[in-house]
């Protein structure tokens, strides 16, 4: 009886063994051939493959090779710190003539469609460059070509739109400028927005491009004029406000066609709202002003000391919430959004 158990056992050892190996042989041959759950059963979960896609594609977009990708890469967990580690303080400026857009292009490969993000942390804010403009491609290259670099030792998250005006008629900055705004959120949330002169290269990159609690003022002083500021009230050339900040003033009015003037009637509204203006230290807040003649098309408004005076009791009307254009097209150029819009005539 002992023997005959022992012999049993061991042949249903055997039988066991024999049946495993033939339930595997048969998965492995189903497998093979239906191509369905016993595969997908052994494949990677969707969240695994969804990791591995990003994996490769993040390494396409280091490569230089892919567009679309910086979009869609996750923001790291960690806030980068108050003071980026990358600043260096007063930076020399570079206007070589024979300087090509191709080359700022290779210089900033990290850039996509005008957009940036920081790869080792969270932005603090989401910041709108807003340039207006029309046939000045030198300045803006200049600008692009020491622009983007300022912008990512600060450890920022943007995009630079240039909002081109289409036609001849006289120049409306401001307007061009609201539609900046308007067409920027259709993209994004941001949190910030700067409005940039496209002659204004600043000089020291611990002039941060962000929004603080009250409007900003970036252009304490320029070369021409011996850095020092304009006039006591000046809130011209690059000027940063939050969303909601612009959003209560009602934009810029639409109504300053030429020159001059729409600046200090942002002011304005910006007083009106009980809202202080607040500029960096002289020695940061410095920009150089590349050189040019005023343009055609750009006359001084001569009405512009007219329309100030009723700024008060036009506000409300006159701004982002009467701000009417047709875009004729959006580009997403490597370092820029091209928005080209007619917005009509005075
Ligand atoms: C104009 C402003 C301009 C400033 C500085 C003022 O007279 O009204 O629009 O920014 O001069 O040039």
């Amino acid at each position: 009886m002992g023997i005959c158990s022992s012999t049993c056992k061991m042949l249903r050892r055997v039988k066991y063994v024999f049946l495993l190996l033939l339930t595997l042989s048969v998965l492995a041959w189903f497998s093979m051939f239906s191509g369905g759950s016993v595969k997908s059963a052994l494949a990677p979960s969707a969240a695994t493959k969804a990791v591995i896609k990003r994996d490769s594609m993040q390494d396409e977009a280091n490569s230089g090779t892919s567009k679309v990708v910086r979009l869609i890469t996750p923001t790291p967990i960690v806030e980068c710190p108050k003071e980026s580690p990358l600043l260096q303080g007063a930076v020399r400026l570079n206007f070589e003539p024979s300087l090509k857009l191709k080359e700022v292009e290779v210089e900033n490969n990290q850039v996509t469609e005008g957009r940036y993000q920081p790869s080792s942390c969270t932005a603090r804010q989401s910041v709108a460059i807003l340039i207006p403009h029309r046939s000045r491609e030198r300045h803006l290259l200049y600008l692009l070509y020491h622009l983007h670099p300022f912008l990512q030792r600060q450890q920022l998250h943007y995009a630079v739109y240039v909002i081109q005006q289409a036609g001849n008629a006289t120049f409306n900055r401001a307007k061009l400028l609201n539609v900046g705004y308007l067409e920027a959120l259709k993209d994004y949330r941001w949190d910030c927005f700067i409005f940039h002169d496209v002659d204004l290269v600043p000089e020291n990159d611990k002039n941060l491009y962000i929004c603080d609690k009250q409007p900003k003022h970036l252009v304490v002083g320029r070369n021409a004029t011996g850095y020092k500021l304009h006039y006591k009230g000046y809130f011209g050339g690059v000027t940063a406000m939050k969303r909601e900040q612009f959003r209560k003033v009602n934009g810029f009015a639409n109504t300053y066609w030429g020159w001059g003037g729409e600046d200090d009637d942002l002011r304005i509204r910006v007083e009106l709202q009980k809202m202080k203006i607040v500029r960096p230290p002289a020695d940061l807040a410095r920009y150089t002003m590349v050189f040019h003649k005023r343009d055609s098309g750009n006359e001084v408004n001569k009405d512009r000391m007219k329309l100030l005076r009723r700024t008060t009791l036009v506000w409300r009307k006159d701004g982002l919430n009467s701000c009417k254009y047709q875009t004729i097209s959006v580009d997403r150029l490597p370092l820029y959004i091209n928005v080209t819009v007619d917005i009509g005539k005075p």
